[in-house]
């Protein structure tokens, strides 16, 4: 059985990170809402509650019984899951005097508590909180203090229950890592067993006993997820997977070949379909970005229907879908927001069973299973790209001179990160086709010509993202190969916007 920690989400935007950091000590983990709460699930082996954006006393605040939970399994509450559990046993919880924001610096009460072992004392950690415990119920113990907050870590006497009112799952916190894997190692007993390697294992078998004899069909779309998916299912049920990669004629350069070369080398059943012909006369003349999104999004999944009904029997459409796709996460309001598909549309259209191979991992890991499966490093690694692709970087109408245009420039500036070791320091690279032209000159000719902007940005999630501090060399380098081998462009700019305000696609 796969041992699991169970995370209480109470709306904090950190609850991922928590999942994250557990799984990184080789441990299974589930974000479940904060009411829902797997009661009879053997498998499980301790509870995180994560913090929340409200206060324990608002009116709106997530509240929960924890009389079956506490005692029961080792608890830890991070932050508004500390204070929410000693509010309710009669502590105060009050608003801090100064907020509570960034580093300070870790003394014991207690010394030598389980939570900390390891950790010196003047460790530092991250503090992100209005509010503050000011008195503990009688059979808490402080364990730690800050200088700002006495209460900064407690135990309650003779239960494995832990609260901390400081952030071990970021980064700022030094020994964050440390005092989880006390939690879920030492106190939870994790065996550590979840990882790539039984991963594949158990999922292989799981693929082959639910999928039996049956055909199933794949879209892939060159990214890592769907690729990954589709690795994993091939070594499952071999032949019965085939997989479909639609090229709607706004890809990358040589995208298209070079993806399908890589694909068959995997020994994957591929269908490439060639259908530019189709998405280009349906966009000709478009120029509003939703209706661009809407068309190929229609037309992928009329291509895709088209194809798949050429292979008999099938039962089962599979798509690459990811945990963080899947958690149900809590809006302020409190309300749930159901999971979304990768391909809005195509199961409802296609009347198939819904295979989602990968829907427990997070991308990490979904890189972590591609390596164990011996796929080439430059298909993981391999950047983000827009489902509509080039059209929603061309600002304006498309046509296929414009598409040529800004493939020979988006080439040039992605090689140039690989050759200048810049790829894989970036979240997410690409040019956009501006419909612009200015005035330049060449050799003694006065030109009129397009305008394309570098795009390049740093992130973790793309829900925010940062502008590449990419170095001026390089910029120079790449906009002077761009001028001189691009025809029809003079000028490149390079995109100083971070997300928000503005977002990472132009359109
Ligand atoms: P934005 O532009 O919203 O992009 O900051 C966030 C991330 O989503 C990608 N993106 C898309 N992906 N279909 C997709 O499959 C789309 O219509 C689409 N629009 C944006 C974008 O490349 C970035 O990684």
């Amino acid at each position: 059985m796969q041992e699991k920690i169970i995370i209480l989400d109470f709306g904090s935007q950190t609850t991922q990170l928590i999942g994250r950091r557990v799984r990184e000590l080789n441990t299974y983990c589930e974000i479940v809402p904060y009411n829902k709460f797997p009661f009879g699930d053997p498998s499980v082996i301790g509870v995180i509650l994560s913090g929340s954006p409200f206060s324990v006393y608002d009116e709106k605040a997530f509240k929960v019984d924890l009389s079956e939970i506490r005692g029961k399994y080792p608890v830890l509450g991070i932050c508004y899951g500390a204070q929410f559990m000693a509010y309710v046993s009669g502590g105060s919880v009050e608003p801090a005097a100064s907020r509570e924001y960034g580093r300070a610096r870790l003394t014991w009460i207690e010394q030598g508590n389980a939570l900390f072992k390891g950790i010196d004392e003047g460790s530092q950690v991250w503090m992100s909180h209005g509010d503050t415990i000011t008195s503990v119920p009688d059979n808490f113990k402080t364990v730690a203090s800050t200088a700002n907050v006495h209460n900064a870590a407690y135990q309650i006497e003779g239960e494995k229950t832990w609260g901390v009112q400081f952030h071990p799952e970021v980064f700022h916190s030094t020994d964050g890592t440390r005092l989880l894997g006390n939690f879920v190692v030492d106190i939870c007993g994790s065996r550590q067993s979840w990882g790539a390697e039984s991963f594949i294992e158990t999922t292989v078998a799981a693929l082959k006993e639910q999928l039996g004899d049956d055909k199933v069909v794949l879209g892939l779309s060159g990214g890592v997820d769907s690729s990954v998916a589709a690795v994993l299912l091939n070594k499952a049920i071999g032949k019965n997977l085939t997989c479909i990669f639609v090229d709607h004629g706004m890809l990358r350069k040589n995208e298209f070949v070079n993806v399908l070369k890589d694909y068959e080398g995997l020994g994957l059943n591929v269908i490439g379909v060639d259908a530019s012909a189709k998405f280009f006369s349906e966009l000709a003349g478009v120029t509003d970005p939703e209706r661009k999104r809407k068309i190929i999004g229609k037309g992928f999944i009329d291509v895709f229907d088209e194809e798949a009904h050429k292979i008999k029997d099938v039962k089962w459409l599979a798509q690459g879908t990811i945990y963080p796709d899947c958690i149900e996460s809590l809006s302020i309001t409190g309300t749930t927001i159901k999971s979304h598909h990768n391909v809005g549309g195509l199961p409802e259209k296609m009347n198939l069973k819904l295979c989602e191979p990968l829907r427990l991992l997070f991308k990490d890991e979904v890189r972590a299973v591609g390596r164990q499966l011996g796929m080439p490093e430059h298909l993981i690694t391999r950047h983000p790209f827009p489902g509509p692709g080039l059209a929603v970087r061309i600002l304006g109408d498309i046509t296929p001179e414009k598409v040529a245009i800004l493939q020979n420039a988006d080439d040039i500036f992605i090689q140039g990160l690989r050759d200048w070791g810049l790829y894989d320091k970036v979240w997410q690279a690409g040019v956009i086709l501006l419909p612009v032209q200015s005035v330049g000159v060449m050799g003694d000719e006065r030109t009129y010509e397009r305008a394309v902007a570098l795009r390049a940005v740093t992130s973790t999630d793309a829900m925010t993202a940062d502008w590449a501090h990419l170095p001026y060399d390089f910029l120079a380098k790449v906009s002077n190969d761009i001028i001189n081998h691009v025809r029809g462009v003079n000028r490149v700019c390079y995109d100083v916007s971070s997300k928000p305000p503005a977002t990472i696609e132009w359109e």
